[in-house]
């Protein structure tokens, strides 16, 4: 039975996923150890780094009980008898594969961090999303130095979506385990099975061999974004044609075999994943030589930046032929509702074409104003932010709505039409207001996938 765990990356993934199984495994001591000081004293004072419905409270459950955040990421690892590793693994910037494959500069020296100070059998187990094949890598570099203790490398993707991450942790659709088919293999299996298994039903517990989790993690997030470039895709033609998507998204979805989840048109997919982990995949299929399949896949991501250029086209379209000196604002910046993340957000692609057609634009966002300020710090003085979206709206020839935030349902949308320029536009990025409610107040709406309402 284990009885202690270290987790090395406080993230997005590794935070949350501790104070989960920290909550439910009150005996057993998990540490969580992050290179990043400011990050640690942030979770050690109890408030969270990154903004996710619920977490916080969990997170008070544990902390100082069985819970534990440090910067020395080196101490931590002696006392470890199983170590989860959470690093970030961005997309590589340089060498080869740059733009596509992997950095996976991060999981070595952590591998060899663990080799290092590890002091007896410890199981590593891979948290972060990574390239097929990483774990026999890692055995590798494990198995180079003969230093008594001995390592089992384990794959545990981990499927939780920013915004749910509390509620997809405590009922996860599955827990996916893949280990070597080896005695000793199938033994550290095992150990992390029943540690799920406190709080998660055993016929949701998958085990697999190590390849195949590893690639399980980067099929899922391939279809998923799939499944949005796809109905992106046929918004493009629904705007053409007259069809609406949401009722063409309605009618595909209730086949039973089709399902009707992400299947909502948009602006664009974000977030830190998709796009990261099929160009991974793409990168993958051409190593292997599969150029056709790395093609097939890699049509997704092309459709997406379509998409996101294709909104802003149509603003252009719609406001004249130019957006020169013109005053957009955008509502919302986060790459999706409940969260404070920006990272890949369509919101970044669109303020930044916004600004080459030299119009103002002014920010709004209720979690995620760090993150845009960050994002377009290099984007000058045309560039504004605000909390208030009615302060934001003030002048404004045109708002573009790019996250879902509930809170945009129930502005006043009267009071903002009020305080624009005339005319007045609105571009819903998410489909998310009534575009009759909005154009009977006296907007020029532009919906995705649905023809536009324009009182010109
Ligand atoms: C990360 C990966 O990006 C993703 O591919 C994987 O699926 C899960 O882990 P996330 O938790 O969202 O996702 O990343 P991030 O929030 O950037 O957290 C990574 C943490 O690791 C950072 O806090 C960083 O400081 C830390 N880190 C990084 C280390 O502690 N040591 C390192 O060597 C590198
Ligand atoms: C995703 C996966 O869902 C999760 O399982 C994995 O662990 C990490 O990557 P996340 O990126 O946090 O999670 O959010 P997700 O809810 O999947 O949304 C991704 C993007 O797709 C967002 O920008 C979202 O707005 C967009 N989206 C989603 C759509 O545009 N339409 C949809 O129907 C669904």
């Amino acid at each position: 039975m284990i009885r202690n765990i270290l987790c090395i990356g406080a993230g997005y993934v590794g935070g949350p996923t501790m104070a989960i199984i920290a909550k439910h495994c009150p005996d057993v001591r998990v540490v969580v150890a992050d290179i990043n000081a400011e990050r640690v004293a942030a979770w050690q004072s109890g408030v969270a780094p990154i903004y996710e419905p619920g977490l916080e409270d969990v997170l008070r459950m544990s902390l100082g009980r069985n819970l534990h955040f440090t910067a020395d990421v080196e101490g931590a690892i002696p006392d470890a008898e199983m170590v989860f590793v959470s690093v970030n693994t961005p997309t590589k910037t340089f060498g080869q594969g740059a733009g596509r494959a992997a950095d996976l500069q991060h999981w070595e020296k952590t591998a060899r961090s663990i080799l290092q100070h590890a002091r007896g059998d410890t199981i590593v187990v891979e948290k972060s999303t990574l390239p097929v094949r990483t774990a026999e890598a890692m055995e590798r570099i494990f198995k180079s130095r003969d230093g008594g203790a001995r390592f089992q490398v384990l794959s545990n993707p981990e499927f939780l979506a920013e915004g749910t991450a509390i509620e997809d942790l405590e009922h996860p659709d599955r827990v996916l385990i893949g280990g070597a088919e080896t005695p000793d293999g199938q033994a550290a299996i095992q150990e992390l099975v029943d540690l799920y298994a406190r709080w998660v039903p055993r016929d949701r517990i998958l085990t697999t061999n190590v390849w195949s989790a590893e690639l399980s993690k980067l099929a899922a997030n391939a279809f998923l974004a799939q499944r949005v470039s796809s109905i992106n895709a046929i918004s493009a033609l629904c705007e053409q044609t007259g069809a609406d998507v949401q009722e063409v998204g309605r009618a595909i979805g209730t086949d039973h075999r089709i399902g009707p989840h992400f299947l909502r048109a948009s602006v664009g997919f974000g977030g830190s994943c998709f796009e990261k982990d099929i160009l991974n995949l793409v990168y993958l299929c051409e190593c292997y030589g599969l150029e056709e399949v790395g093609r097939y896949w890699e049509a997704v991501v092309t459709m997406n930046q379509y998409q996101k250029r294709r909104f802003v086209q149509r603003m252009i379209r719609a406001m004249f032929n130019t957006l020169a000196d013109k005053r957009i604002t955008v509502f919302g910046f986060a790459f999706k509702a409940d969260t404070g993340d920006t990272r890949q957000s369509p919101a970044i692609q669109v303020c930044r074409e916004l600004l080459g057609e030299r119009a103002f634009v002014c920010v709004t966002d209720p979690q995620a104003l760090d993150g845009a300020r960050r994002d377009l710090a290099d984007a000058g003085p045309r560039v504004s932010f605000t909390p208030d979206p009615y302060e934001a709206a003030r002048g404004a020839h045109a708002i573009a709505l790019l996250t879902d935030w509930r809170e945009y349902r129930d502005l006043d949308y009267q009071r903002i039409y009020a305080r624009m320029e005339r005319p007045a536009f609105f571009f819903d990025g998410r489909n998310l207001l009534d575009p009759e409610k909005l154009h009977g107040i006296g907007f020029n709406v532009y919906p995705i996938g649905l023809p536009e309402r324009s009182l010109l």
